[in-house]
């Protein structure tokens, strides 16, 4: 029996395929490379030992979509695949819809058709909208984000609530992601963003390997210790185990389940980079830029859920983000490109 995953291929799929790996599941990806590279099967095999199944096709296609189901024994499917760049989605609103809605659409009903009704979703912080203080607890009423990204989230999540109602034997786990950076310790896999980063960490990679002059800090002037944004980083490889709980936890009872996936600790902007000098021993030229649209100054997690109901809790320091991140970037300068 196989675990299906969509997006499989990209920066939290590829560190989540390899914890499936090395815990002995088949994982079958799904991935149309439209923001990931095929080399990324070359590495989760260099990682793990084991070579994945892959397709490459869209989530959307439902014909391909059943191929898949045709030829593989599947039991679960973990979606990633779906676009995530938030000021893009202000720009492009359809395309974001289109994509994201039809994505999990597509799936769930393939899904259906061949009666496999587990599934684990991608979903984000973001869906707490601005009103919800800090730290955010999973019984907190879904807010109203501020990009349409956030919105499919919220409404992703939606239709899957809605699919248990209808019918009780799906078992549903929405996982809320709060700030993912990091790599792999190997240093083999990692993000890689297609032209200038939008997220913090990815840009300071750049900044420190030299692809960029410098970081723009988004304002000082918040209501924080030291005047910028405050946020909930976890490293990559933690969220990963996380989704692999996740996953268990839906054999348990048939359930819609919410955990967010945070450290439930604050770190500035500022303290990040100052963390990742200290680490890496590169310096990260920045300047204090106006605020970014958008930007709330501080959201972090209440984490004690997943704690109390999967056993799962964030083992890996700012530190090792910083360094693993470094790690990564510093081997692969120009990301899967080479
Ligand atoms: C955003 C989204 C979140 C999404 C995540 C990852 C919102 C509210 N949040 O999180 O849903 O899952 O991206 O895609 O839409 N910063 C700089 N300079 C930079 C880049 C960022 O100072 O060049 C600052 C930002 O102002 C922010 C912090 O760094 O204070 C983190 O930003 P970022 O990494 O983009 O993540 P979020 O905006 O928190």
């Amino acid at each position: 029996m196989s675990i299906l995953v969509t997006g499989g291929a990209g920066y939290i799929g590829s560190h989540t395929v390899v914890e499936l790996l090395e815990l002995g599941k088949e994982v079958v990806i799904i991935d149309d490379l439209s923001n990931a590279s095929s080399k990324v099967i070359d590495r989760i095999e260099n990682i793990t030992g084991k070579r994945p199944a892959f397709y490459q096709l869209d989530v959307k296609d439902k014909n391909a979509l059943r191929t898949v189901f045709e030829k593989e024994d599947i039991e679960s499917a973990i979606h990633f695949a779906a676009f995530k760049a938030v000021g893009e989605s202000v720009q492009k609103p359809g395309l974001y819809y289109e994509n994201n809605l039809m994505g999990i659409l597509a799936l769930v009903e393939v899904m259906l058709e061949f009666d496999v009704k587990k599934i684990v979703f991608s979903s984000s912080a973001t869906v707490y909208g601005s009103f919800n203080p800090s730290p955010y607890k999973e019984d907190m009423p879904v807010g109203v984000p501020t990009s349409p990204y956030g919105q499919t989230k919220v409404m992703c999540e939606q239709i899957l609530r809605d699919i248990y109602v209808a019918d009780n034997n799906w078992s549903i786990s929405l996982l809320r992601y709060f700030n993912p950076i990091g790599a792999h310790e190997s240093g083999l896999i990692g993000e890689d963003p297609s032209g200038i980063p939008n997220n913090l960490m990815p840009f300071i990679a750049q900044v420190a390997v030299g692809k960029r002059e410098f970081l723009n800090i988004f304002g000082d002037d918040y209501d924080t210790e030291d005047g910028t944004c405050v946020r909930d980083y976890i490293h990559v490889v933690d969220l990963a185990r996380g989704h692999v709980k996740a996953l268990g936890k839906l054999d348990q009872d048939k359930q819609v389940y919410t955990y967010n996936l945070g450290s439930g600790k604050g770190t500035s902007v500022l303290e990040l980079v100052n963390t990742f000098v200290q680490v890496t021993g590169v310096e990260v030229p920045y300047k204090i830029a106006p605020r970014r649209a958008g930007d709330l100054p501080v959201f972090y997690a209440n984490a004690d859920k997943a704690l109390a109901e999967l056993n799962w809790t964030t083992e890996k320091s700012i530190e090792d983000m910083c360094r693993d991140t470094w790690n990564w970037q510093s081997k692969n300068p120009n990301g899967y490109q080479g």
